[in-house]
């Protein structure tokens, strides 16, 4: 087959700062995913366009050339308005888990197509799988069925949605070119997109356990995302918000799973309620339902009935017993005061090595593994007292979790406020 461009002078073009024509991205996606790119020649792309970036028009045609490789859901027949919700990644960050079963209970279906984790960020699908017999692979059809008649699903995305991002994100994963801020916005918003939800309310992170360090650069994705997904007709809003120290007080699967339990029955840490609650007000808004309250629905019950059919529906068993570790270790306060900082990167890399998280895509997880936290910043300490309690069933990862928590701690007189919601963009 005769090429109509040469990948060579593309790559020259965006190293020089060049933008392409609308058929060159078109062929770009095209021929990478057909495999008539080489990999060489996509990373230095790939790393090109980390230095120059994309100019808003490239950065669209891009986001469409790569929903058009693959499928779009159509959840059009479905009774009541969609909406879904996606987070940038973070340690701790269970939301999904209640969240989307509180957003059902309010009227509006959530289908959550979901990832597994890499890295120290966990994956949605690891924490559920935590649950016996729970299912995370769901046909199209079952998928629409049970948004029907449950109103939430949490499952696999297939590989047909946006198939040039898998190949891509494998690629800048090896390559140092995942930080990109273009690349960021539209690996998500193609799948996002593609997904065919109606609203979308994206969660952006910001802090030590987040791709963005610094909240300007959070925000500058935050808007790019919401501006391709609004010119793509999908109702998005963007909360930036903290991931300087982890959401609630574990992280790992099972861990997180129980935690979440504990949220939809009206309990859980302050910051998990309050960030569910307000990604739930910002779904319904979205989505034209907002005559429901969240907080009110989740006091009521009813967010925890909706998580028990989803679960079931998937064949989980809500009422099993989660697996618990075989061993665990206990980290001490080294003195009396306030918790200052509990660095999230460092949570995450501990949970990672304890065995919660995968180095390679395809590497198993321990379901009991993680990180369970006993205070969170602001909270007064006393010498002696478990600050962190370490699960695994393989006790030889202790010392290196250990290593990775050495410095994650500070006990001071006082701790800075830090609010977990710092920015609302849409
Ligand atoms: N999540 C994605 O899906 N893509 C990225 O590029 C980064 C995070």
């Amino acid at each position: 087959m005769t090429e109509p461009f040469d990948t060579v002078d593309l790559i020259r073009t965006k190293r020089d700062g060049g933008t392409f024509a609308d058929a060159e991205v078109d062929w770009l996606i095209e021929a990478y995913t057909r495999g008539a790119i080489a990999e060489e020649q996509m990373s230095a792309l790939a790393m090109a366009i980390f230095f120059r970036g994309l100019s808003a028009p490239e950065l669209s045609r891009w986001t469409a050339a790569m929903i058009g490789t693959g499928e779009r859901l159509d959840f059009s027949s479905l009774s009541r308005p969609t909406a879904d919700k996606h987070s940038t990644g973070g340690v701790g960050d269970k939301i999904t888990l209640p969240l989307a079963p509180l957003v059902a209970a309010c009227g509006v279906a959530v289908p959550q197509l979901s990832g597994r984790g890499l890295g120290h960020t966990g994956g949605t699908l690891d924490k559920l799988e935590a649950i016996p017999g729970w299912r995370a692979k769901l046909s199209n059809e079952e998928m629409l069925r049970q948004l029907e008649d449950v109103g939430a699903v949490i499952c696999a995305a297939g590989s047909g949605l946006a198939p040039a991002d898998a190949k891509l994100y494998a690629l800048r994963d090896v390559t140092g070119t995942v930080e990109s801020i273009p690349l960021i916005a539209s690996s998500i918003m193609s799948k996002k997109i593609a997904e065919g939800t109606g609203a979308l309310v994206l969660d952006v992170k910001v802090g030590s356990g987040a791709f963005m360090k610094q909240p300007d650069d959070a925000r500058t994705l935050a808007r790019t995302m919401v501006e391709l997904g609004t010119a793509a007709g999908v109702r998005t809003v963007a909360l930036v918000t903290d991931m300087a120290t982890p959401l609630g007080l574990t992280a790992g699967n099972g861990l997180e799973v129980a935690e979440s339990v504990e949220v939809l029955a009206g309990g859980g840490p302050a910051d998990v309620i309050e960030l569910t609650v307000a990604l739930a007000r910002e779904m319904l808004t979205a989505a034209g339902r907002d005559d429901h309250d969240p907080a009110e629905v989740l006091a009521s019950g009813r967010a925890m009935d909706a998580w028990r059919s989803m679960i079931i529906a998937q064949g989980g068993d809500p009422d099993a017993d989660l697996p618990v570790a075989k061993e665990t270790e206990v980290i001490t306060a080294p003195s009396d005061g306030v918790l200052t900082t509990l660095d999230a990167y460092a949570v995450g890399v501990a949970a990672w090595r304890l065995g919660a998280g995968r180095a390679r895509k395809e590497d198993p997880v321990q379901a009991a593994a993680g990180v369970q936290l006993h205070a969170k910043p602001g909270d007064p300490v006393r010498a002696g007292q478990p600050l962190i309690t370490l699960h695994t069933d393989t006790p030889e990862r202790f010392d290196r979790a250990k290593e990775a928590l050495a410095d994650a701690f500070g006990i001071g007189a006082e701790a800075a406020e830090r609010p977990v919601i710092i920015d609302r963009i849409g």
